[in-house]
């Protein structure tokens, strides 16, 4: 008798719980207006090249050594493939895919985003030191007509 008490507690306690924490979510959601970090816009993603900015990718600048950088992802490569800017270059890098879900990360940066179809993504980046910075497509882009590309999935920004 008194084990069923207490397992019964525990029951109502694990519930309280869950119910809480879906409360909590729920109210973080509604109340502070949370999202996808990086979403900034819908596009239609079968009419990205005739879409601005997408319609003409590439470096824009855009203020005292600021840029802007539009970037279309499909499978498997971004355009453009290279993008160069001078040191201390403050990045806006502006992407979307064609296609699948495509991946954006720039090691040792703090760039990390997935680029959606339908949905734009915009990180900002300062980069102080010269150099190449790889970037890659971090998500598994899969298969096209028994083709395998993810892996080839990459450009570099240069930093002069
Ligand atoms: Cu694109 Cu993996």
């Amino acid at each position: 008798m008194q084990m069923e008490k207490y397992e019964r507690w525990f029951l109502y306690a694990t519930v309280a719980l869950l119910v809480a924490f879906f409360v909590a979510v729920l109210a973080s959601i509604g109340e502070a207006g949370i999202h996808l970090p990086t979403q900034v816009a819908s596009i239609d993603p079968n009419k990205v090249s005739e879409t601005p900015p997408f319609d003409d990718p590439g470096v824009f600048e855009t203020g005292e050594n600021t840029y802007d950088a539009v970037i279309i992802a499909q499978t498997w490569q971004f355009i453009p493939e290279e993008i160069r800017v001078p040191k201390g270059a403050e990045v806006t890098f502006i992407i979307t895919s064609r296609d699948v879900i495509h991946g954006w990360l720039v090691p040792d940066t703090t760039m990390n985003a997935m680029i959606i179809p339908g949905q734009v993504t915009e990180v900002t980046y300062t980069f102080d030191e010269p150099g190449e910075y790889k970037f890659i497509c971090h998500e598994f882009c899969g298969l096209a007509n028994d083709q395998i590309g993810h892996h080839s999935m990459f450009g570099k920004v240069v930093v002069e």
